[in-house]
C-alpha cells in the first residue's frame, strides 16, 4: 500500500479538494483506495455526503468509549474506494496524546493493519503543522503539497518542507514530496509568471500535471460526489486523471482497468480552448490603461492592466487568452472609460453608453 500525505498548513489550497479526487480517480482506473480524512472539520466526509459518529476519532483515541480499529469505521463511498471518516472531536485529540510516548506513530500503527487491502491510502491533513500532520507525514511515504497558482508564497511551502525533513531526519523515516499546482487560471497572465516561479523554487519536485481553476469541482463538492461521477467530460476530472496517471507511472503491477471504453472517451473529449486576442490601445500622454470587459467582470486589477511600449510612441497593449464567444469591452485611461478606436464593432449598453464588442471564434 503507498500512503501518500495531502498536506501544506495553508487553508484553501486544494488539499481536500485533491485528496477525494485523485482517490476517486485511481479507483475509477481500478486501484483500490482509501481515503483518511484527518481534519477535524471533516471536509473530506462532508463533500461525499458522509456522516458518521464512530470516526478516525476512535481509532486514534485512547479514551474514547467506541474503541475502533480502522477496518470497523471504513465506509464504503464507491466502488474500490472508502473513506475513513472524520469528525470534529478529532480536534480535541492534539491535547489528549499530549503526554504519549509514540503519539506521532498512532496513524502509522492503525495503517499496518489495512496495509494488504489497498493499494493507495490518501491522507486528507487539517490547514496546520500540529500532531495531527505530523502523524500523517510519519505514516507517508510521500506527500503531495498543493499550492493555489494564484496566492503562492514560497515561504509558506518551505515550512512544510521544513517539517517533513525534520521527520525524515529525526524519525529516519525515508518520505519524499512533490508540489501540485492547483487551481491554475490559464486566463490570467498573472498564472504564467506564478508558474516560472514555482518552477525555479521546485523545478523536479513539480507534478507535471496542474490542476486547473474549474467551477466542477467545487459544484461536485457542493453536490456530495467527486467531480468524475458529477462531470466526467470536465476539466476538473480530466486534470485529475491526469494525475492519477502520472502518479501511477512506474507501477509495475497495473490493475486491468475498469471501464476502459468510457475512459478513453473522457480524455479524448475535446476540452475548450482559448485563442490569444491582441488588443491595443495609442495613448502617448497616459499613466495608465486597463481593459476591462464580460471577460473580466468589468475590473481593473493587475491583469487588466495594459503594458506600454518601451519605444516612447505609447502605444499600450494586452492578449488575453478568450473562449469562443461575443465580449463587450471598454478601456480605462486614466480613469476615463473610453471605446477601442480601431474597432469598429460597438453595442448600445443598459447604461446609455456605448461599448465596443468583439466576437471570439476558435476552430
Ligand atoms: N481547481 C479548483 N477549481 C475551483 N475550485 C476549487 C479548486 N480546488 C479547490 N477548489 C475550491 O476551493 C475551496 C478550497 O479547497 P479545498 O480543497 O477545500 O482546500 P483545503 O482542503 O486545502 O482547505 C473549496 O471550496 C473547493 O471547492
Ligand atoms: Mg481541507
Amino acid at each position: 500500500m503507498r500512503v501518500i500525505a495531502i498536506a501544506n498548513q495553508k487553508g484553501g489550497c486544494g488539499k481536500t479538494t485533491s485528496a477525494v479526487n485523485l482517490s476517486a480517480a485511481l479507483a475509477f482506473f481500478g486501484y483500490k483506495v482509501l481515503l483518511v480524512d484527518l481534519d477535524p472539520q471533516a471536509h473530506a466526509t462532508l463533500g461525499l455526503n458522509i456522516s458518521r459518529d464512530i470516526t478516525i476519532y476512535d481509532v486514534l483515541s485512547k479514551i474514547s468509549k467506541y474503541k475502533a480499529s480502522l477496518k470497523q469505521i471504513v465506509v464504503p463511498v464507491a466502488a474500490n474506494f472508502d473513506l475513513a471518516p472524520s469528525n470534529i472531536l478529532l480536534s480535541t485529540i492534539e491535547q489528549e496524546l499530549s503526554d504519549e510516548i509514540s503519539r506521532e506513530a498512532r496513524l502509522m500503527d492503525a495503517l499496518s493493519e489495512l496495509d494488504s487491502d489497498y493499494d493507495f491510502c490518501f491522507i486528507d491533513c487539517p490547514p496546520n503543522l500540529g500532531l495531527l500532520t505530523i502523524n500523517a507525514i510519519r505514516a507517508a511515504s510521500e506527500v503531495i503539497v498543493p499550492v493555489e497558482a494564484s496566492r503562492f508564497a514560497v515561504e509558506g511551502v518551505k515550512k512544510i518542507i521544513e517539517i517533513i525533513d525534520l521527520i525524515k531526519e529525526r524519525l529516519a523515516h525515508p518520505v519524499k514530496y512533490k508540489v501540485l499546482v492547483t487551481m491554475f487560471d490559464s486566463r490570467l497572465r498573472h498564472s504564467f509568471g506564478v508558474l516560472d516561479s514555482i518552477n525555479d523554487v521546485f523545478k523536479n519536485k513539480l507534478f507535471e500535471t496542474m490542476i486547473h481553476l474549474n467551477v466542477k469541482l467545487k459544484e461536485a463538492q457542493s453536490k456530495g460526489l467527486p467531480v468524475i461521477s458529477h462531470d466526467k467530460y470536465s476539466r476538473g476530472a480530466k486534470d485529475y486523471l491526469n494525475l492519477a496517471r502520472e502518479v501511477t507511472k512506474d507501477d509495475k503491477q497495473k490493475p486491468t482497468v475498469i471501464k476502459e471504453g468510457a475512459l478513453e472517451a473522457v480524455m479524448r473529449a475535446e476540452l475548450p480552448k482559448f485563442k490569444e486576442v491582441a488588443f491595443g490601445f495609442l495613448a502617448p500622454y497616459a499613466k495608465d490603461v486597463y481593459i476591462v470587459g464580460d471577460f473580466n467582470s468589468w475590473t481593473k486589477s493587475n491583469e487588466s492592466r495594459m503594458d506600454r511600449d518601451n519605444n516612447g510612441r505609447g502605444m499600450w497593449s494586452i492578449n488575453l487568452p478568450l473562449l469562443t464567444g461575443s465580449y463587450r469591452y471598454k478601456f480605462i485611461v486614466d480613469d476615463a472609460w473610453v471605446e477601442d478606436p480601431a474597432n469598429p464593432t460597438k453595442e448600445k449598453n443598459p447604461f446609455g453608453g456605448i461599448d465596443s464588442l468583439i466576437n471570439v471564434e476558435i476552430g
